[in-house]
């Protein structure tokens, strides 16, 4: 009989802080996918620095595409935006690594594939 006494002296505390925990609440994460052919460029071009396995520091806090997909729409868009701009400027992967590793340029067909999925999914999300 105590014991029921205690629960219902903290019924109220309960509702009050689920309630105050709910509402602070990030948006959704917004619907990225990574099709198919989206993912075997990114994976083979660029997931070796944009990832937990990536060795610089530099790389994994300007874009990690696993996390991308947690991101809230404007966030993700920002970052979007970021891939576009250097895939218009050709800067990814970087020129010095390239020198090393030319097989990792981007083709021409990459380039646009991955530029074409980057912008419709900034549409999708200014929806
Ligand atoms: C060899 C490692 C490496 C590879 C491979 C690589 N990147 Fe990067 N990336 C970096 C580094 C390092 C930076 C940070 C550059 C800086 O801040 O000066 C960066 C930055 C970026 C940024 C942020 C640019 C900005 O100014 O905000 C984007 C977007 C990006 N990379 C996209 C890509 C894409 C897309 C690919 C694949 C096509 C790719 N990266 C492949 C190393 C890499």
């Amino acid at each position: 009989m105590k014991n029921l006494k205690c629960y219902l002296l903290f019924l109220p505390a309960f509702f009050f802080l689920q309630s105050a925990t709910t509402s602070v609440q990030e948006p959704a994460a917004a619907k990225l996918k990574y099709p198919k052919k989206v993912n075997a460029i990114i994976q083979e071009k660029c997931y070796g620095c944009h990832s937990p396995e990536g060795k610089g520091d530099k790389a994994k806090q300007k874009l990690m595409w696993d996390e991308l997909l947690q991101l809230n729409a404007a966030e993700q868009s920002e970052k979007l935006q970021n891939i576009v701009k250097v895939l218009e400027e050709g800067k990814m992967p970087p020129a010095r690594f390239l020198e090393k590793m030319p097989e990792k340029k981007l083709t021409e067909a990459e380039t646009a594939k991955l530029k074409k999925w980057a912008e419709k999914a900034i549409k999708k999300n200014s929806k």
